[in-house]
């Protein structure tokens, strides 16, 4: 086993790296990938950079060049569900892009022309495991499993975000979580996305980010950290 971690920021793979033992770095297409033992596992952490794009390209290299057998993307998100608050936390059940749009030629919303599919399914043992850990290490938040929306796009709108809930049934909205999806479905590897909710997608959505950011990192790496101690 050996575990692929990835952030799309400096403040979501900080603390994972500061924890990670005999550690190895390389650089590959601008990003730095940490090779080494967290919790006592196998890992591999990278920052990608934000974005779809960048995330396929790091998920890519970590299956080819660092030979990964799961794949974990950890960060923060804007809250999309109904019942769920800032500190909260989604744990995927699959993930799609909200910003693919074929509609002119009759597509659903979010349906990507000629694949088999466009709802990429999370891993059923790593959501599992997440749920269980999620109570023990972050007992006084609430823990949703549910989907994941991705775009290339921050959400800061009310309007848009309703849509987001009403076409896809989105419990958050993130910018790099599909992404990765796909890429670990392209190449068979299991995966699971892990956001802690920073904002709410609304008008309000940049400011709760600033105020609350920290806060919602701590409790992600808290169970980043809790599943690799029970793997
Ligand atoms: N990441 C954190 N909050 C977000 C939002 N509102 N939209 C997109 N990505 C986010």
């Amino acid at each position: 086993m050996k575990i692929g971690i990835i952030g799309a920021m400096e403040e979501e793979v900080r603390l994972l790296i500061d924890e990670m033992k005999e550690k190895k770095e390389s650089q590959i297409a601008g990003m730095t990938f940490y090779e080494g033992s967290l919790r006592k596992k196998n890992t591999v952490i990278v920052q990608s950079g934000i974005g779809k794009v960048n995330m396929a390209v790091c998920t890519q290299i970590l299956i080819d060049r660092f030979d990964v057998t799961h794949l974990i993307n950890t960060g923060v998100a804007g809250g999309l569900y109904k019942d769920i608050e800032v500190g909260d936390i989604v744990i995927s059940s699959d993930a799609l892009q909200h910003d693919m749009d074929a509609t002119g030629f009759g597509y659903d919303p979010g349906v990507i022309p000629r694949m088999e599919t466009s709802v990429f399914q999370a891993d059923k043992e790593m959501i599992k495991t997440a749920r269980e850990v999620c109570r023990e290490v972050n007992p006084d938040i609430q823990c949703f499993v549910g989907r994941v929306v991705s775009g290339d796009q921050f959400i800061s709108d009310n309007e848009k975000k309703h849509q987001l809930i009403s076409n896809f049934d989105g419990y958050c909205a993130e910018m790099e979580g599909a992404a990765m999806a796909q890429a670990a479905y392209l190449n068979q590897v299991p995966f699971l996305i892990l956001r802690a909710i920073s904002d709410k997608a609304d008008q309000e959505a940049a400011g709760s980010y600033e105020e609350f950011e920290k806060m919602a990192i701590q409790h992600i790496v808290r169970l980043v950290l809790g599943i690799l101690d029970k793997e």
